[in-house]
């Protein structure tokens, strides 16, 4: 099992040009468990149905299972399918055309991956560690997904307008605009970040923001996050894109 994921993984980096290779660390301190006789493909659907909620750690039984999900071609393919239907959703929505329509790409798991920061520090770390996360983040070093990044172009070439929203705190605003372009996403209308003062959660701020936008006169077309609360609340825009995020739960 390790080994197949190591192989996983390596390729995995090679494809993304990551410098260092990373390894799966177990872990052995959970005692989260799928209920008996469930699986852990149902215990996903679950999170990405946003019924299981709250979770602070993918199941220790499941971590195996997760590390294939994301370094195998899984991920990507669930990511294609929500990106062929905005896609399509795109391209028959029928625009005002005068620059106010908007379509929020969330970041992290959305347009950027942190999938080498997680393969190194494994799938179900927990507790969360904000100082090694955002010595990641600072690095700048997060590949794009490509299925979004592919998304981004031809919301582009629609002449619709993108603005990133994310939760991500302000001090991060230059590492994250270096690594947005970097990645290929070269250009947007804004770049919303959290205060380092907010304390709202990201349901909160993010839909708070969002109303920001419409009372500036923006449309919002659409909205893409990995995150249910990257989603939820008023205003939503005329459609949602829900990517798949089996790693982690933001509130
Ligand atoms: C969090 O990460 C930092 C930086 O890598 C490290 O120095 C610190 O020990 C970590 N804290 C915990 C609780 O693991
Ligand atoms: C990341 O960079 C910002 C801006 O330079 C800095 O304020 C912050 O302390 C850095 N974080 C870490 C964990 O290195
Ligand atoms: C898009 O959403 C706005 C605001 O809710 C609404 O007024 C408009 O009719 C919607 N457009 C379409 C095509 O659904
Ligand atoms: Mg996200």
């Amino acid at each position: 099992m390790f080994h197949l994921l190591h192989v996983l993984l390596v390729s995995y980096l090679v494809a993304c040009n990551a410098l260092d290779r990373h390894f799966l660390r177990p872990i052995s301190d959970s005692d989260l468990h799928p209920a008996d006789g469930v699986s852990c493909e149902s215990w996903q659907f679950g999170v990405e149905t946003n019924n299981v909620r709250d979770w602070k750690h993918v199941p220790n039984a499941c971590e195996d299972y997760i590390g294939h999900y994301m370094l195998g071609g899984h991920y990507r393919s669930d990511s294609a399918v929500v990106v062929t239907e905005a896609i399509k959703f795109a391209e028959a929505f029928e625009l005002v055309g005068d620059g106010k329509d908007v379509w929020i790409f969330d970041v992290d798991e959305t347009t950027l991956s942190n999938l080498p920061y997680y393969a190194a520090n494994g799938f179900g770390v927990e507790p969360y560690n904000s100082t090694a996360f955002n010595e990641w983040v600072n690095q700048s070093a997060a590949p794009a997904l490509p299925e979004s990044l592919k998304l981004y172009k031809k919301l582009l070439s629609l002449e619709i307008k993108v603005i990133f929203l994310t939760g991500r705190r302000e001090p991060t605003r230059e590492a994250t605009s270096t690594n947005l372009q970097s990645a290929g996403f070269h250009t947007w209308e804004k770049l919303l970040l959290k205060g380092v003062d907010v304390k709202t959660n990201s349901l909160v701020f993010k839909s708070g923001e969002r109303k920001k936008l419409v009372e500036q006169g923006y449309r919002i077309v659409g909205n893409t996050g990995d995150q249910w609360s990257d989603l939820l609340g008023s205003p939503e825009g005329n459609r949602t894109f829900k990517l798949p995020d089996p790693m982690y739960y933001v509130a």
